[in-house]
């Protein structure tokens, strides 16, 4: 598979971290190249559930070269707290990277990043309140500090002092809150910097040398084509690429060097926090794929709001990310449900809308245009093979295939490394 890059095609949460474990067995290099600790990958393996923020998924596979890319920005607290899991496992961390370019964040970002939502008030976007949106607003800014400074002593006191003279006063005079103090950040970062200093590099350099000679590249994809901050349901997104570009820019690759895309999606579609969402579902049938799919956050805990499929995403997923073959995983989830629905179109006033729409207060005036499909009643979640399967999953499947014109590569039929279908290649 050369250089992959593996996207979530919906709204996140739809089992990338799954998908990057089982691929990492046979690449020799996993890079996640934006977002943060929002992220919250799930790993099964050997009876342990792993959640993963900030680490690659490839890191349960001691042979495998983990990267955290220029495009990431790092809590360094929360990767100690990862790392220090990971340690706990039995699972060594001494094959991680961590690049020099990629921007920190700070306590200042975490406390702004709940403050402005609070502002907000009612039209709040619901983030992880992880310091995300202000870190990355820093990086634009020009104002933020990266690993580099992080490891460099008088560099890190200099730009804390000139970023705390700006946050101090929005926290003072616009938030009435308390300022931060400058030697408790120092010192608390002070001890970050030693623990985190061996891991930093430039993995620009690591990841193109890797491609070039020939090795299994991995680009493990965090959130999901809606929360793109460009291509996403704006300002209900997050401040990273997560489309397949975004692993360009944030590992420092060029486009040319990308062999494949795969789309991550789930047999139906969730979104945990504000925004509009067509096939949003508020009945009985919503609740029952909430508790079968166990669908809560990661991250947050939070219940995540759940609705059918819908192929005008995964179209738009595969227009703006290039994918050449998607994943469906959690086809289990939907055994036993009745009839199932696929979004085809949507509807606005009188016009049928094919396209996803630019403009996202077009999209909270669409309703969906549905075909129905047979259910099945079957549990699936020991089947191994495509053929295997009842005939209305297989129905269901192909039928995703035709409407999105893209090739289903795997099938998910449960949480585990061993409860996945590979439809076809190897
Ligand atoms: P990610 O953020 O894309 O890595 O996905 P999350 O880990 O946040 O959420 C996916 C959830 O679904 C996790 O709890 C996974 O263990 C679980 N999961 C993944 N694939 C399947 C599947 O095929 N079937 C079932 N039942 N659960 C799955
Ligand atoms: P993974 O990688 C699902 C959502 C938040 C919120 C919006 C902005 O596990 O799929 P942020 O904290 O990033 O500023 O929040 O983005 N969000 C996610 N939703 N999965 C994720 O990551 C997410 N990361 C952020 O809920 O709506
Ligand atoms: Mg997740």
């Amino acid at each position: 598979m050369p250089a992959t890059v593996l996207i979530g095609a919906q709204w996140g949460d739809e089992g990338k971290g799954k998908i990057t474990d089982i691929l990492a067995q046979k690449s020799q290099v996993v890079v996640r190249s934006q977002g943060g600790n929002n992220a919250g990958h799930t790993v099964e393996a050997n009876g342990v559930v792993y959640k993963l923020h900030l680490l690659p998924s490839g890191i349960l596979n001691p042979e495998t070269l983990c990267i955290i890319g220029n495009g990431v920005v790092i809590d360094p607290k929360s990767l100690i707290d990862e790392i220090n899991q990971m340690s706990k496992h039995g699972i060594s961390t001494a094959n991680l990277k961590i690049d020099a370019r990629a921007h920190v964040i700070m306590p200042y970002h975490i406390k702004l990043d709940g403050l402005f939502e609070h502002l907000r008030g009612k039209g709040e976007i619901g983030t992880t309140k992880r310091g995300i949106g202000p870190c990355y607003c820093d990086k634009a800014e020009r104002s933020g500090i990266r690993m580099f400074d992080l490891i460099n002593k008088h560099t890190f006191e200099r730009k804390l002092k000139e970023n705390l003279a700006v946050k101090n006063k929005i926290l003072q005079f616009i938030y009435n809150e308390p300022p931060l103090d400058e030697k408790d950040i120092l010192g608390e970062y002070a001890q970050y910097a030693s623990i985190l200093a061996p891991y930093v590099a430039d993995t620009t350099v690591m990841v193109y040398d890797a491609i070039k000679s020939g090795k299994d590249v991995l680009f493990e994809g965090a959130q999901g084509t809606l929360l793109d901050l460009d291509l996403g349901t704006y300002p209900y997104v997050t401040s990273s690429h997560p489309i397949s570009g975004g692993a360009c820019t944030g590992a420092g690759i060029g486009p040319t060097l990308i062999d494949d895309c795969v789309g991550i999606a789930k047999s139906y579609t969730t979104r945990v926090g504000k925004g509009p969402f067509p096939t949003e579902l508020f009945d009985e049938v919503g609740d029952t794929i909430r508790e079968k799919g166990s669908e809560f956050g990661t991250t947050t805990g939070r219940p995540r709001r759940c609705g059918w499929l819908d192929a005008v995403i995964l179209k738009y997923s595969v227009r703006t990310s290039g994918l050449t073959k998607i994943v469906i995983n959690k086809l289990d989830t939907l055994s036993g449900i009745g009839n199932i629905k696929i979004c085809t179109a949507y509807k606005k006033d009188n016009e049928i809308i094919t396209d996803f729409p630019a403009d996202p207060t077009q999209l909270e005036l669409c309703t969906p245009v549905y075909e129905e499909l047979e259910g099945w009643d079957e549990d699936i979640s020991g089947v191994k093979t495509f053929d295997e399967l009842p005939d209305a999953a297989k129905k269901y499947i192909k039928r995703i295939e035709q409407i999105c014109s893209v090739p289903v590569w795997m099938i998910g039929v449960g949480p585990r490394r061993d409860q996945n279908i590979i439809v076809r290649g190897d």
